[in-house]
Parts: structure tokens; sequence; C-alpha cells
């Protein structure tokens, strides 16, 4: 089975922080309602960086780490609700700003905060047929734009970032799942654009969606792999909300310590928030060689996904 190695992951996020107490100035909410009901303490929101920009910083850092020359990518793939514009692609202004080669595919993917799963199945598949070895998968987005601050039930979640990774295909363990429940009410932005219009959510409709698709997924990717789930080192999920991880935890019968959290610091990043978690798990030395790690996801779509695989 041929299946992706993450050879080097990079991230970059904007440099303002936002805190709980800076958004209780802004609307009826408090930093303990955050805290308690997500696990989101501050994140970050664009000031005057564009996405292309976040994107860009986030996929030198990968390809410096991992030692591979832009020439040397293959596919170039951004998932992202949020891009600069609706064409060109963020991914064709990244290899604009990289230099990337002029025979490789390069383009946008949108599924939600699901989108950087099925980027890694996508550009698995792109590899295969074109017999290139390097992709470049990037999670993007900058929701702080399409926030509506006055709506306390959404401004609060959000956070912009982005997250790279500089995948090879390699001859190793892999197995994905991607799934898709069209439905235009729970989660929905119009756009895409500057001029795109205020997210919206049914919060509670997710939550429900959420603590069932996760689990499910998780059951899935394990039966296809024909692995336990004592096999998995580390579950990384969408950084969406404490409480959906725990309740998901809890229903898979797994230790919390082995789900990955960081919304804390980023809030939820939506198609970022999976390769954000992974460079920062790569930089702290929390994942080894030979490492078995399941990423799963869930968002707008209505999309959910994961992938089982070596590190
Ligand atoms: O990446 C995928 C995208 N989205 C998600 O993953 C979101 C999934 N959903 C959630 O995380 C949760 O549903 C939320 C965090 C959005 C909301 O938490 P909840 O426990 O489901 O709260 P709720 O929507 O049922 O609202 C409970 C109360 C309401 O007040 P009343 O009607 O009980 O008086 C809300 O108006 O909390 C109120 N509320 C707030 N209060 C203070 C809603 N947002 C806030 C807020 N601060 N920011």
């Amino acid at each position: 089975m041929k299946g992706l190695r993450f050879v080097g992951t990079g991230r970059c996020v904007p440099e303002k922080v936002v805190t709980n107490d800076d958004l209780s100035r802004l609307v009826d909410t408090s930093d303990e309602w955050i805290r308690t009901r997500t696990g989101i303490a501050r994140r970050h929101f664009s000031q005057g960086e564009t996405a292309v920009e976040l994107c860009t910083a986030a996929a030198r850092i990968a390809l410096e780490r991992a030692g591979i020359a832009p020439s040397e990518i293959g596919v170039c793939v951004v998932a992202t609700c949020t891009p600069d514009c609706a064409s060109p692609s963020n991914a064709c202004l990244v290899q604009a700003a990289l230099g990337l080669p002029e025979d490789i595919p390069c383009f946008d993917l949108a599924a939600g905060c699901t989108g950087f799963v099925y980027g890694l199945e996508t550009v698995r598949g792109l590899l295969t047929v074109s017999g290139k070895k390097y992709a470049l998968l990037i999670g993007c987005e900058q929701l702080s734009r399409v926030l509506d601050m006055t709506d306390r039930s959404t401004c609060v979640l959000f956070g912009d970032g982005a997250g790279a990774a500089v995948l090879a295909l390699e001859e190793r363990m892999w197995y994905a799942w991607l799934g898709s429940r069209g439905n235009r009410d729970v989660l929905w932005l119009n756009g895409p654009g500057p001029e795109t219009t205020h997210l919206h959510m049914d919060g509670p409709g997710v939550y429900r969606f959420a603590v069932e698709a996760l689990p499910a997924c998780a059951r899935t990717l394990l039966a296809g792999s024909g692995l336990a789930l004592e096999d998995i080192r580390w579950i990384v999920p969408h950084q969406a909300n404490r409480r959906i991880i725990e309740t998901a935890a809890k229903r898979l019968n797994c230790p919390i310590d082995r789900f990955y959290q960081n919304m804390e610091r980023y809030g939820n990043t939506s198609a970022a928030s999976v390769p954000i978690a992974l460079d920062e798990m790569a930089e702290q030395g929390l994942l080894q060689p030979g490492d078995r790690v399941m990423a799963i996801a869930f968002g707008a779509g209505l999309t959910w996904g994961g992938a089982l695989f070596e590190w």
C-alpha cells in the first residue's frame, strides 16, 4: 500500500492575539463561559496579513524542515474556505511565491474543517497517478474575516492560521476514510472572496453531528486497517471544542491524554487545525518515527473523515 510520510511541517499564525477578555468587551460573553464551554482561551486574528502570506510562510518552514526544494514538489493543494479571492486559488498564488514547478496541479479544496484530511487523500491519489514523489499540502483559514463580531455564539469560537506539510508517497501503512452528508442548514458561508458574508452556524446542531461522526470515523479507520485503539499513539482531532473531544474519547473508551489538544491557544482554525496541531507535536518531540497517528475531523458540508498513518 502506498501511503504518505510527513517529511516536514510548518505553521504560521497572525501576530495579533485576541483573548476571551478582549471579546467580552465586544459581546455579552465571558472568559469563564468560553473556557468551560469550548476550552478556548485565545486565538489569532489577521491584521493585514493575507491568507496567501500565511500559507507561504507555513510552507517555507515545512520545506526547510523537510530539506526539499520547491522544484521537487509534485502537487500543491490548499484546503480552505476563506481564500484571498475566488480565483486564482491560494494554491496558485503559493506556487508563484515559492517558485513551484509549472507541470504540477495547484488548486484549493473546500471541505470545511475536514479540508486537510480530504487533502491528504487527494494528494495521495494525485501523486499515485503522476508518479511524482512530494506533495505540499496546506490548511489555511482567515475566519476572522467572515465572523459576525456581534454574534457571541460564533465570534468567540474561531481563529486564523495556516499549517503546512511536505508529504512523500512511499510504501507504508495508510488507511483513510472520507464522508459527506450534504446539508446547508447547520453551517454555511457564502463567498468566497472579501465580500463574503458572515459565517452562520447552528452550534448545537454541529455539536450533535460531531460527537457522532468522530467516534464513528475512528471505528471505521480501525476496522479498515485491522488495528486496535491500543496500537494508536496519538489521535489528532479537529480542534473545535474540548467537550466534543472529551465526549468522543468517552464513546471510544480511549484515555483523553491520547488526544492532542491545542484549541486553548488557537481557537477553531478550521482546515488549519489538524496541520497546526501536527506541527506543534512534531516540534515538541511528541511524534516519533513509527508512531501510529489518527487524524480525524468534521465540518461544514457536512463533511467528516480521517487518516491513519505512521509518523
Ligand atoms: O468546526 C466545526 C464548526 N463548529 C463547531 O464545531 C461548533 C460545535 N458546537 C459547539 O461547540 C457548541 O455548540 C457551542 C460552543 C457553539 C455552544 O455551546 P452549547 O453548550 O451548545 O451552548 P448553546 O448554544 O446551547 O447555548 C447555551 C446558552 C444560550 O443561552 P440561553 O438560551 O441558555 O440563555 C446561548 O445564548 O449559552 C448562550 N451563549 C453564550 N453565552 C455566553 C452562546 N454563546 C455564548 C457566549 N457567551 N459566547
